[in-house]
């Protein structure tokens, strides 16, 4: 798929290939080989070699889309992977969702026991701060903003806390609005911030990022509304992950709520909106790949 990017025609299918590259080289070169007692390669087996990487190649768009320092926007990448890793492996653990599948493989406390797991997630989450955090020039205002945006993304008021409504809500139903709160939070957070921390990467007027904002809001939510569909229409071995546990587990999900043909609709409503966030941004067709991103967050099958 060709794009057009200012004057310059941009491969999306190339560039994706390209940064997905960048950004497993950069993860490789992070996640240590060397932590005490086994810890770095819980670590290793949670992060490396696996993952579709949205979250990364979301950062790196929007970094793009701004003309903002590719360098700062690809610790940006690593520091929203290792965090979304880290939530990965402990929503798997018994005490959360009890799985023993991601990303093809067993699952980390599966492979290395449940303390490993917890302390692997534990230590990803420092690195991603760490990764943040750099002596090699780049500003003291922009480490700050980054940290800012990952910080309340998967805290409380983020992930942390769509992952406790998550678990509070099972064996309960939910209406359409608590839902969307809680898919909000859990899912969505990171992926916004993943946009808003590619954008913060660049100069953008106050009325852009807002649309950057609305554009991440739409894509987050319409990335758990798609993983909801998919964990009732897809295979184990598409997932990657067990498939049908909603259910089993007597989750409130969007198919639950609404149906699936009404939250397949509600996912291309989403679509729309994140289209409409990016004609508003102002960014015209530099917006090109994060337009592209949103379609693969709705199209994709696994
Ligand atoms: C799965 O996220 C967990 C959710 C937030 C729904 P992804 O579907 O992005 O998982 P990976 O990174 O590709 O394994
Ligand atoms: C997980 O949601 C969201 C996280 C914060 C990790 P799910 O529990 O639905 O994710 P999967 O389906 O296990 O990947
Ligand atoms: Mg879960
Ligand atoms: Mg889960
Ligand atoms: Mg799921």
């Amino acid at each position: 798929m060709s794009l057009t990017h200012g004057a310059a025609a941009i491969d999306a299918d190339a560039w994706v290939q390209q940064e997905l590259a960048a950004v497993e080289a950069a993860l490789q070169a992070w996640v240590p080989q060397d932590a005490p007692a086994g810890l770095g390669q819980a670590m290793r087996y949670g992060v490396l070699d696996g993952g579709k990487r949205l979250r990364p190649l979301l950062a790196l768009a929007s970094c793009q889309a701004v003309a903002g320092d590719r360098h700062a926007a690809l610790r940006a990448a690593v520091a929203v992977e290792l965090i979304h890793a880290y939530s990965l492996v402990h929503d798997d653990m018994p005490c959360m969702d009890n799985d023993v599948l991601r990303r093809g493989k067993p699952t980390v406390h599966v492979k290395y026991g449940q303390a490993q797991a917890m302390l692997a997630g534990d230590a990803m989450q420092a690195l991603a701060f760490e990764v943040l955090t750099p002596d090699d020039g780049m500003s003291a205002e922009l480490q700050a903003r980054l940290t800012a945006l990952l910080a309340r993304s998967a805290g409380h008021a983020g992930m942390a806390g769509g992952q406790a409504i998550d678990l509070a809500s099972i064996g309960h139903s939910l209406d359409e609005d608590a839902l969307r709160n809680m898919h909000r939070r859990k899912t969505g957070a990171l992926l916004q911030a993943s946009v808003m921390m590619g954008a913060a990467c660049g100069h953008t007027s106050a009325s852009t990022r807002a649309a950057l904002a609305d554009y991440g809001a739409a894509v987050g939510l319409a990335f758990q509304v798609v993983d909801d569909i998919l964990d009732v229409t897809q295979s184990a071995a598409t997932l990657g992950k067990t498939a049908g546990k909603d259910l089993h587990h007597n989750k409130p999900t969007f198919v639950t709520v609404l149906g699936l043909q009404a939250a397949r609709q509600h996912a291309r409503e989403l679509l729309q909106d994140a289209h409409g966030a990016l004609q508003r941004s102002g960014l015209g067709d530099a917006a090109g790949l994060l337009a592209m991103l949103a379609d693969k967050v709705v199209e994709r099958e696994s």
